[in-house]
């Protein structure tokens, strides 16, 4: 088994912290080993915890239709989110969640090692970098410990906003651009 799947396994019996009492499955990342970029979303919603996978409902829609229109294939990236159990009424998972999760997130950068991971919103900006404010820091690229990120908003701020959409399009295709210079 590889160690990816390794970590699969455990996230999906991880009992941590408390979302493992009110989650129906968690939901650790999902794509290919060999993956060149990793995405990386809040928390599981509803959709997600039904079946146990990343970006399967409303939200994930639009991830799917964005990453399509900037010439990438959902197949061939590696889409994750910083906590892997949904928080009881989609609220914003807490600073202890996000910190004892944090462990598989990092295992899963190890283990891929993408070019560059690609954090979407205020939470996995706030989680991973310490730095929120999207509005302002979408499309910014920033180096850290030795790895790549790159900002732009979360899909499900979208959902509703045609403009908002156009931006994150927008910056998916600057990604796109930075990801072939690699
Ligand atoms: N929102 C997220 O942040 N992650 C998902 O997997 C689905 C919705
Ligand atoms: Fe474990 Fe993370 Fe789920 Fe908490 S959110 S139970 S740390 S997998």
């Amino acid at each position: 088994m590889s160690e990816l799947e390794n970590i699969r396994g455990q996230v999906r019996t991880c009992t941590k912290c408390d979302l493992c009492k009110t989650r129906t499955n968690a939901v650790p990342g999902e794509g290919p080993l060999d993956a060149q970029i990793m995405f990386v979303g809040e928390a599981p919603g509803r959709e997600e915890d039904r079946k146990g996978r990343p970006f399967v409902g409303a939200a994930g829609k639009k991830l799917t239709e964005v990453l399509e229109k900037a010439g990438f294939s959902r197949d061939h990236v590696y889409i994750t989110n910083v906590v892997k159990c949904r928080p009881p009424g989609n609220r914003v998972p807490s600073d202890a969640e996000q910190a004892m999760c944090k462990t598989y997130l990092e295992s899963e950068i190890r283990n891929i090692n993408p070019k560059i991971i690609c954090v979407m919103g205020n939470t996995a900006s706030n989680s991973i970098l310490g730095q929120g404010e999207i509005t302002k820091n979408h499309g910014k690229i920033v180096d850290r410990d030795g790895v790549r990120y790159f900002l732009t908003f979360h899909p499900a701020a979208t959902i509703y906003n045609q403009e908002l959409l156009a931006t994150l399009i927008e910056d998916i295709k600057v990604l796109a651009d930075i990801v072939v210079k690699l």
